[in-house]
């Protein structure tokens, strides 16, 4: 069964492995949990102790949001958790002005779903030598 927390505290490196699947550098686990405690808001999803997906946002708690990150671990996809770690952030910062995110085109439809549009972004990527 999948549970859902809005917290990573008490959360350990070894409840993170498997994530940032294909990432040139994949951050190790310890640097995961520093990214969900550095986040606004987080979301994670739980087999037992197990994280096996999570969404982050960074927002200034008022006007506007962003969401990063967003993982189901492989072996846990297609089974509607992704879409309940969206719901529940959405739900989360409802009524923020702006809600944002970046993603490739092919998951457009994914996120319409939750009443998202497509726009225009222009980004950074520091694949090289990211802090
Ligand atoms: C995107 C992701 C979080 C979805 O998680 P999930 O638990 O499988 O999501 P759900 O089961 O709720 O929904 C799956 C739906 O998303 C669609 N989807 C997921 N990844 C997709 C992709 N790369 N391209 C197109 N559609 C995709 C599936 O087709 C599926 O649609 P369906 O219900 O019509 O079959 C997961 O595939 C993942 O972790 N991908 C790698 C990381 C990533 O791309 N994150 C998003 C960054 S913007």
């Amino acid at each position: 069964m999948i549970s859902y927390r809005h917290s990573a505290e008490a959360v350990k490196p070894d409840q993170l492995r498997g994530f940032f699947e294909g990432w040139p550098n994949r951050p190790p686990a310890s640097r995961h949990l520093e990214i969900l405690n550095g986040s606004d808001y987080v979301v994670l999803a739980l087999e037992g102790d197990r994280v096996v997906g999570f969404i982050t946002a960074i927002s200034d708690g008022l006007l506007s949001a962003y969401i990063p990150l967003l993982e189901v671990l492989p072996s846990y996809r297609q089974q509607g958790i992704g879409s309940e770690l969206v719901r529940q952030m959405l739900e989360t910062l409802r009524g923020m002005y702006m809600v944002d995110l970046v993603c490739d085109p092919e998951l457009e439809g994914f996120y319409a779903r939750f009443g998202m549009k497509p726009y225009t972004a222009m980004i950074i990527r520091n694949v090289e030598s990211p802090r």
